[in-house]
């Protein structure tokens, strides 16, 4: 039998271990709405981002070129009847389109294009390629260990994105940006599998002039560490577009952009690399880029020239879709060559070294990686991203939104 003194100390070691508890959950969760508004964000689903009603005349006609967009046009600001996404929430868009904040900062963000998917139905816990984008807004927005500062995270959604996706999305913090697909005529065009026929819409990354400059992720990347010095590397600069003699464009291509900014990676072969790769030491195809991984410049005129190319039968390899196309149109020796950024940033088939040395970023799924062969521990650590970004917006569904459910 517990006496009276006992009782009380039992009960005010209890409160004290309450107390404990929740200054350690509100350390973790608390401080987690702060960083929302911050980049612009909030978790409010906005009602807007419904691709219903949408017009989407698109980018042709009325756009004209931006060479003005990097000069100091005073004018830049968007025309009436102009706007190709009528409902892209407010906050995304920018009237000035300009790609600067508005005390002057130039406007960055990290993107990445959700479509379709072959798991796609109403059980969001078996889509793997939704669980992938949200691992990576989660690393982008909340993760400690990846988190940015001051960058825009947009996930662009086709219409066959369903309503239940975007609205987590937007809870996770995500800037969610509709878009309509960017098709190809299929009579000419031969992409290795069919179902990567939507992937051209990537290409609309290019009219989100709102921003000044976008690294375009696909999906399936991870992060180990922040990617936000990415900005900062020397070929992740904008370029003049060189006058060559003896460039002759197909005829039929939109003018060539007076400035350009392509910068990615050539790809390696597997987890046998030496780490950074390099020609000769585990790339596969020294000069043709990987398109899962890509700083760019938004720019409607180089939207045009790219999107030219759509309706000119043969006028690329279409196998590999938008990643050829970007190739070709970037190639080295050509009027736009594709700058190289550091190998550190990002690579495909890591291996554990790799990690160690100083890795920045994955492209891989988290949930199969037939090329990492022995790289157990790697492999572990992809899966594992999934199940603590799972952990970790329970809690934060249960706290952040308390005062809501309450
Ligand atoms: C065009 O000329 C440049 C040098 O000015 C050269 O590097 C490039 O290979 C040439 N391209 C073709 C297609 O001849
Ligand atoms: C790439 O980045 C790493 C890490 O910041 C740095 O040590 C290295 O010197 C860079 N390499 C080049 C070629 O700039």
């Amino acid at each position: 039998m517990a006496g009276p003194a006992q009782k009380r100390l039992v009960t005010i070691t209890a409160a004290f271990l309450a107390i404990c508890l929740l200054l350690v959950s509100s350390h973790h969760y608390y401080a987690l709405p702060d960083r929302a508004p911050q980049n612009g964000v909030n978790t409010t689903p906005a009602s807007s981002a419904h691709p219903s009603n949408k017009d989407t005349a698109a980018a042709d006609t009325s756009y004209e070129a931006d060479e003005e967009r990097f000069g100091h046009s005073p004018d830049n600001v968007a025309k009436p009847g102009h706007a190709d996404h009528n409902d892209v929430p407010e906050r995304v868009a920018n009237p000035k389109n300009n790609g600067k904040h508005p005390d002057g900062r130039e406007k960055l963000a990290y993107a990445t294009l959700f479509s379709a998917t072959l798991d796609q139905d109403e059980d969001l816990e078996n889509d793997k390629y939704f669980a992938s984008v949200r691992i990576l807004v989660w690393q982008l927005l909340h993760n400690p260990d990846t988190r940015t500062t001051d960058i825009d995270v947009v996930v662009m959604v086709t219409p066959s994105v369903s309503k239940s996706r975007r609205d987590r999305l937007e809870r996770d913090g995500a800037i969610v940006y509709p878009v309509e697909y960017l098709h190809i005529d299929k009579s000419w065009a031969r992409p290795a599998q069919p179902q990567w026929i939507d992937i051209f819409t990537k290409l609309r990354v290019w009219e989100m002039t709102q921003y000044s400059r976008v690294l375009l992720m696909d999906t399936d990347s991870m992060l180990v560490r922040p990617l936000d010095g990415i900005f900062q590397d020397p070929a992740a600069q904008i370029q003049p577009t060189k006058h060559m003699e003896n460039y002759t464009a197909i005829e039929g291509v939109a003018p060539l952009p007076p400035t350009h900014l392509l910068a990615s990676l050539s790809e390696v072969w597997d987890s046998y690399h030496e780490f950074p790769p390099a020609d000769g030491t585990g790339l596969k195809k020294y000069g043709y880029f990987n398109a899962g991984f890509f700083m760019l410049a938004p720019s409607i005129a180089a939207f045009n020239h790219y999107r030219s190319f759509l309706d000119i039968p043969n006028s690329f390899d279409s196998k590999y879709m938008e990643q050829n196309l970007l190739n070709q149109i970037h190639a080295w020796g050509g009027p736009m060559p594709w700058q190289e950024l550091n190998y550190t940033w990002n690579i495909r088939c890591p291996t554990d070294a790799d990690i160690e040395k100083g890795l920045v970023s994955i492209h891989e799924k988290w949930w199969t990686q037939p090329y990492l062969y022995n790289n157990d521990k790697t492999k572990a650590w992809l899966k594992s991203r999934r199940w603590e970004m799972k952990g970790w917006y329970d809690a934060y569904d249960r706290f952040a939104h308390r005062d809501k459910d309450e």
